[in-house]
């Protein structure tokens, strides 16, 4: 049986890129076939090099031509995308290509703190400051809205009052950690 073949498109640190290279690294049905990032000195880039991981950066406005993307990812036989920390608006072409095959990690209970520019510790920053008593992360496809596609799952953490931004962030990234690998695989092999 051929492998299940996943792209992952970062931006930034790539703690969630890096965790899926690991997770599935001897999986009998998926294989990690690139990491794309927009941003040429991204750590990710250097960190999946480290790991005999193929790495790929192209320019915002190569990525932002979706045919270029489809032509990209029919080249590497990519079944699935995951994107992890990817700030980028993925263009309606290719979604349309890949209806229900993009994935995407955002840290906040959607449909709540979603949206332009609800990314990073701006998102954390806004669920401190509306004193709320939980937040989380949700996982889920991605359609042309930014973070409105279909929720595949989501984990919840609590809030205590003397919480700070980073210790919210903090849990977020153990959530991530935790179930962003289980929760693609069950996705790509049908299970969820
Ligand atoms: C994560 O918090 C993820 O939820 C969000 O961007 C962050 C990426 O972190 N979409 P990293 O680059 O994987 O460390």
């Amino acid at each position: 049986m051929n492998k299940k073949r996943v792209a992952i498109f970062a931006s930034g640190t790539g703690s969630n890129a890096i965790n899926l290279i690991g997770y599935f690294k001897e999986h009998k049905a998926i294989e990690i076939g690139f990491i794309l990032s927009n941003k040429k000195d991204a750590l990710v880039l250097e960190s999946a090099k480290k790991l005999d991981v193929q790495t790929l950066f192209f320019s915002n406005s190569e990525v932002s031509k979706g045919h270029f993307l489809i032509e990209l990812c029919k080249t590497h036989h990519i079944d699935y995308v995951v994107l992890a920390g990817y700030l980028r608006l993925i263009p309606e072409g290719f979604i349309d290509v890949f209806s229900e095959k993009i994935i995407n990690l955002h840290p906040s209970l959607l449909p709540n703190y979603g949206g332009k520019g609800m990314y990073g510790s701006n998102v954390h920053k806004a669920v401190i400051e509306n004193r709320e008593k939980e937040s989380g992360i949700s996982i889920h496809y991605v359609n042309q809205k930014f973070d409105e596609g279909r929720i595949i799952a989501q984990f919840k953490c609590p809030i205590y009052s003397t919480d700070t931004v980073k210790d919210l962030e903090d849990k977020i990234r153990s959530l991530e950690q935790s179930y962003l690998p289980v929760v693609v695989e069950k996705t790509i092999m049908e299970i969820v």
